[in-house]
C-alpha cells in the first residue's frame, strides 16, 4: 500500500472506530462484537506502525498511554471555573428562586441534572479535534492534563462537526471500575482510595498515562463556555453536544416550577444508591441563556445556579460481632462486623469503632441495629444504636484483658485512649510492622501487600523483615496464587528495596512517632543510621521539629536488642543504610539523566539511586531537557532520540567514571 493509499484507509478506519467507539462507550448501544472491534483496532495500530508519519493525535490508538510526563504544564482559564452554591434544604431552592424572580422579574424555567462526584475539566476542542484538557485547578489556573484525558472512552477525540469549542465537564470513576481498583490494589499492598473522587483525581492527576488507560474512567459534559453563540437554553446546548458525541448526563430534566425541582431532587436522594456513579448532589440551572447572562455571577458562582446537596448517606444495618485487630505498635482496635448492607454505591461490612471510650460513650452493644454513614472515607462509621429497637438480645462488650494474637495481658496507659499489646514479639504486630515496612511511603516493596505477607508467615518463610532478602524466587513460587514470573518479580523488588535512602528505612522501622516526615529530619541531620543510633537525646532534640517525645522514642526503640539485631541482620543483608546527599546541594544538581538499555554493572534502580545521591534526578524519556542520556548494551530509540536532540550521551564506563565519587 502506498502512503496516499494509506491515509485513506487510516481515515476509514478512524472513522469507523470512533463511531463505534462512541456506540459502546456513549450510548451503551454496540453494533459489533468486542472482537470484532479489536480487528479493526489491530488494523489500524498495524497500519499506523508502518507509516508512523500519518499517527495524528485523534486517532483512536492514542487512547493507550502516551509516555511519561515530566510534570504538567499551567493553562489558564479563559474564563474562570466557578464553584456552585450550596443548597441543603427545600426552603433553600425557594429562597434561590424567589432570589431569581426579584432580579430577572420573571420566573425562569430550570434544568436540573446530577452532580457528578469527580473531577471537574475544561476540553478544547478545535476545528472538531480534542486538543487540550485541564484541571480546575484554583479556578484561573489549572494543570494540563490532555495526555491522561485522551485515555478516557467516552471522550470525543473527534467531533461530528469541525466545530472550535470549550467545553466542561465532571471525570469520574464509575463505581465499579473504583471497587476493582481498590481490590487491585488491597492484593499489591497498595494504599487504598477512599472514593471514586480521589481515585479519579489521583488517576488524572499522574504521570504516567498508561496507567490513566488502565484505569476506567468516564466523562459527562454539562457546560459550554460561550453557550449563546450555540443556542439559546443550556437544554438545547446540552441537546447539541450531545449530537456532537458526547456524554451529557440523560437524568437531565426541565421544570418550570421550584416546587417540581424539589420533588426531582428529593427523589434523587433515596435512588441515587441505584446509578453506576458516585453523585453528592443535584445542580440546579436557570434554562435561558439571556436570562443566566442577565443574573450574572459573584467571584465565586453563578447566580444562576444552585447546588443541592445531599446529606450523608446513612443505612440501617446489624452489627453482628466486634472484632479486634492488632496494629504493628500493639494498639488493639475494636471493629464493628456488619450484616452486609448497600450504602452509598457500595457494599459496606465493617465499620470502625476506634477505641473502647467510643463504645462505652455511644452504648453500642453486640447484636445492635444501628445507622451508619459514610463520611468520605471507605470505612463507614456508627452514627448511634436504634436503641429503641432493642429485644434485650444485645450484649455490651468487654475491653479485652488479653492480646487477641498473642494472649499477653492488655495495658492502657492513663491519659491514652487505646489499649496496647505490650509484647513486641507478638505474631499479629510483627505481621504489621512487616506490611508497613513493604508499604509505599517505606521501603515500596511491589507485589509484597497482606495476602503475600500472610502466605510466606504461614509457609514459614520469614519472621521479620530481614528475612524477606534471604528469600530464593524457587521458594516463593510455592506460594498459593504465585507463579514463576511473580515470585522472580517479588524477589527483584524486594532486592531493589535494598536502595532506599535512609529516610525510608526510618519510617519502615515503624518507631513510634516517626512518620515520613521526621524520618526525613533525622536521616538528613545524622546522614546514617549507626550516627542516629549513637545519638542521645540532646543531639536529637536539636534537630529542628523532632521534640521530646520523639526523640525518646528514638532512643528508647533504636536500644532495643531486638531492633538492634533487625538492624544489624538487615545491614548484612546489603539495605542501605545511609542518607545520600540532598538534591540541590551534590554533583550532579540539577542535571536530568535517563537510563536506557541494559547496564552491566548494576541494575537500573542502582544507578538511579547513586544519580540521586549525587544531587541528579532521572526521568522516563528524552526531551530537550534532558542533559544525559546513559546508554547501556542494546539501547534503542531514547538513544536515538538523544542523538537527534544532540544530548550528550554516556557509555556505561563513563557514566561510572561520572559517579566514583
Ligand atoms: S455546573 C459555574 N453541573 O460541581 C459552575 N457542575 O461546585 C458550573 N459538578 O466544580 C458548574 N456535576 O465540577 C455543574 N452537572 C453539573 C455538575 C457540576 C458536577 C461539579 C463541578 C464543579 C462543582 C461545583
Amino acid at each position: 500500500m502506498d502512503k496516499s493509499a494509506a491515509r485513506k484507509r487510516l481515515e476509514e478506519l478512524r472513522r469507523e472506530i470512533h463511531r463505534h467507539n462512541w456506540l459502546y462507550h456513549t450510548l451503551d448501544a454496540p453494533e459489533i462484537s468486542d472482537a470484532e472491534f479489536d480487528a479493526l483496532m489491530r488494523q489500524l495500530l498495524e497500519l499506523e506502525e508502518k507509516f508512523p508519519e500519518l499517527v495524528t493525535p485523534d486517532s483512536p490508538s492514542q487512547r493507550v498511554g502516551g509516555p511519561l510526563l515530566e510534570g504538567f504544564a499551567q493553562v489558564v482559564h479563559p474564563t474562570p471555573m466557578l464553584s456552585l452554591d450550596n443548597a441543603f434544604a427545600p426552603e433553600d431552592l425557594r429562597a434561590f428562586a424567589q432570589r431569581l424572580h426579584r432580579l430577572l422579574g420573571v420566573r425562569p424555567t430550570y434544568v436540573v441534572e446530577p452532580k457528578i462526584d469527580g473531577l471537574a475539566v475544561a476540553l478544547e476542542y478545535q476545528d472538531g479535534v480534542f486538543v487540550r484538557g485541564a484541571t480546575r485547578g484554583d479556578g484561573s489556573v489549572g494543570e494540563d492534563i490532555t495526555a491522561n484525558l485522551r485515555t478516557i472512552r467516552s471522550l470525543p477525540l473527534r467531533l461530528k462537526e469541525p466545530v472550535s469549542i470549550r467545553v466542561r465537564g465532571e471525570a469520574f470513576m464509575p463505581i465499579p471500575a473504583f471497587e476493582a481498583l481498590n481490590r487491585l490494589r488491597e492484593e499489591q499492598g497498595q494504599p487504598l482510595f477512599a472514593n471514586p473522587r480521589n481515585a479519579a483525581a489521583g488517576t488524572l492527576r499522574q504521570l504516567d498515562p498508561r496507567v490513566a488507560a488502565s484505569r476506567r474512567l468516564d466523562l459527562f459534559v454539562y457546560g459550554l463556555e460561550q453557550a449563546r453563540e450555540h443556542g439559546d437554553s443550556h437544554w438545547q446546548v446540552m441537546n447539541w453536544l450531545e449530537e456532537l458525541g458526547f456524554k451529557v448526563n440523560p437524568l437531565r430534566r426541565r421544570f418550570g416550577d421550584i416546587e417540581e425541582v424539589i420533588a426531582y431532587v428529593e427523589a434523587w436522594r433515596v435512588k441515587r444508591a441505584e446509578l453506576p456513579y458516585a453523585i453528592d448532589g443535584m445542580v440546579i440551572k436557570v434554562d435561558d441563556l439571556e436570562l443566566q447572562e442577565r443574573a450574572g455571577s459573584t467571584v465565586k458562582s453563578p447566580r444562576w445556579a444552585m447546588a443541592w446537596k445531599f446529606p450523608a448517606e446513612q443505612a440501617r444495618t446489624r452489627i453482628l460481632d466486634i472484632t479486634l485487630n492488632v496494629g504493628r505498635t500493639g494498639a488493639i482496635t475494636p471493629t464493628a462486623e456488619l450484616e452486609p448492607v448497600r450504602l452509598a454505591g457500595t457494599t459496606v461490612s465493617r465499620a470502625s469503632l476506634h477505641n473502647e471510650d467510643y463504645i462505652r460513650d455511644k452504648d453500642i452493644r453486640i447484636g445492635d441495629l444501628v445507622l451508619v454513614q459514610k463520611a468520605g472515607d471507605i470505612i463507614p462509621e456508627i452514627v448511634a444504636p436504634l436503641k429503641d429497637k432493642r429485644d434485650g438480645s444485645e450484649r455490651i462488650w468487654q475491653p479485652p484483658d488479653k492480646c487477641p494474637a498473642c494472649g499477653s495481658r492488655s495495658v492502657r496507659v492513663e491519659g491514652e485512649a487505646v489499649r496496647r499489646c505490650p509484647n513486641p514479639g507478638c505474631p499479629a504486630q510483627i505481621r504489621e510492622r512487616v506490611i508497613h515496612y513493604a508499604s509505599r511511603g517505606a521501603m515500596d516493596i511491589e507485589g509484597l501487600g497482606p495476602a503475600v505477607v500472610d502466605a510466606l508467615f504461614k509457609a514459614g518463610l520469614i519472621r521479620d523483615a530481614a528475612d524477606l532478602y534471604a528469600l530464593r524466587a524457587e521458594e516463593v513460587a510455592q506460594l498459593e496464587r504465585m507463579g514463576e514470573k511473580s515470585a522472580a518479580k517479588l524477589i527483584a523488588a524486594i532486592e531493589a528495596s535494598k536502595q532506599r535512602p535512609l529516610e525510608r528505612l526510618l519510617f519502615a522501622l515503624g518507631i513510634r512517632f516517626v512518620g515520613a516526615k521526621a524520618a526525613r529530619l533525622l536521616a538528613e541531620r545524622f546522614g546514617s543510621i549507626d550516627a542516629l543510633q549513637a545519638a542521645g537525646i540532646e543531639e536529637l532534640t536539636a534537630v529542628p521539629e523532632i521534640g521530646e517525645k520523639i526523640a525518646q522514642s528514638v532512643v528508647r526503640e533504636l536500644a532495643d536488642p531486638d531492633m538492634r539485631r533487625l538492624i544489624q541482620r538487615l545491614q548484612q543483608a546489603g539495605v542501605n543504610t545511609v542518607q545520600p546527599r540532598r538534591a540541590g546541594g551534590g554533583p550532579l544538581a540539577g542535571k536530568t539523566f535517563v537510563l536506557t538499555g541494559t547496564l552491566e554493572s548494576m541494575t537500573r534502580d542502582e544507578a538511579k539511586a547513586r544519580i540521586e545521591e549525587l544531587g541528579g534526578r532521572v526521568a522516563g524519556s528524552v526531551s530537550a531537557r534532558t542533559d544525559c542520556v546513559v546508554a547501556g548494551a542494546k539501547a534503542g530509540s531514547k538513544l536515538e532520540k538523544a542523538l537527534q536532540l544532540g544530548i550528550q550521551v554516556l557509555s556505561e564506563e563513563e557514566f561510572l567514571e561520572i559517579i566514583r565519587q
